[in-house]
């Protein structure tokens, strides 16, 4: 496995959030983090790349627990687009790209051609490779996300861990961003709300609820008008999609 999580435990303020989780998800493969607000989602990304340090149990990249690597190396191979990351103002879209070269270089090494290559690279599966000079602060809310995500992606990492990566995009740039991170070839997890484009773009699912994984597996094993309803207290009908034949949620009104 790739990412590995074994029977995780994290409190804070008295409060157990993180409730004995394990997920699994094999190299190159995308995961689906579901579940309601306050579920647990940010918290257990957080414990995955070690913002936060586990009360309990173990996290494992490859065959390495993370408790046990340095900081450096975590950050060399995974990188976090934080729900709500944000920045100095008077930076460029160019600055904050290559802030994702930061854990490959050393405190005396040159800028390197292999940089500019990750960090155009970057820039041009965001979509962006022509606002490079632009100031951080004229940026959308979609842009900034894209500018973030670019960051990600010139990290060149291994695991890839995006939470809530679509809140502000259109439908366009959600469809080009999750699909680009499908067919990447780092381990993704990826926290949503969209059930329809989980379905469409993640290998396989884990929705959790109150701090506990309450169903995962593939989509089809996973999106059931039951768990739907338990977890999110919504009626559904589900029905397979006659076009790229995954699950397709549909919500009830009556
Ligand atoms: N540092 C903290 N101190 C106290 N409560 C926290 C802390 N971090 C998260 N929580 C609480 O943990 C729960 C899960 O939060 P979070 O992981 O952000 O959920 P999600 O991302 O699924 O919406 C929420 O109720 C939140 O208020
Ligand atoms: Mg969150």
């Amino acid at each position: 496995m790739s990412i590995s999580v074994r029977d995780v435990h994290w409190s804070a303020g008295g409060l157990m959030i993180v409730d004995g989780i394990s997920i699994d998800v094999a190299p190159g493969k995308t995961l689906g983090l579901l579940g309601p607000n306050g579920s647990g989602k940010s918290s257990l990304l957080r414990l995955i790349c070690r913002l936060r340090n586990v009360k309990s149990g173990v996290i494992a990249l490859g065959n390495t627990d993370i408790a046990a690597m340095a900081r450096l190396d975590i950050a060399r191979r995974v990188a976090f687009v934080e729900q709500q990351a944000t920045t100095e103002a008077q930076v460029t879209v160019l600055d904050v790209v290559r802030l994702g070269r930061t854990p490959h270089r050393g405190p005396l090494s040159p800028w390197s051609a292999a940089d500019d290559a990750a960090v155009n690279a970057a820039l041009r599966q965001v979509g962006m490779p022509e606002r490079t000079g632009q100031l951080w602060h004229t940026l959308s809310g979609g842009e900034r996300q894209r500018v973030h995500i670019a960051r990600a992606l010139a990290q060149t990492p291994s695991e890839l861990l995006l939470d809530e990566p679509t809140n502000h995009l259109d439908i366009q740039h959600q469809l080009e961003i999750l699909s680009l991170v499908a067919r990447l070839p780092a381990t993704s997890i990826i926290a949503l709300h969209d059930l329809n484009l989980a379905a469409m773009f993640c290998d396989t699912l884990a929705v959790l609820h109150q701090g506990k994984v309450v169903a995962a597996g593939t989509p089809e094993d996973v999106l059931t008008e039951e768990l739907i309803a338990n977890v999110f207290g919504v009626r559904a009908y589900i029905e397979r999609s006659a076009h790229h034949g995954r699950q397709h949620v549909h919500y009830r009104l009556d």
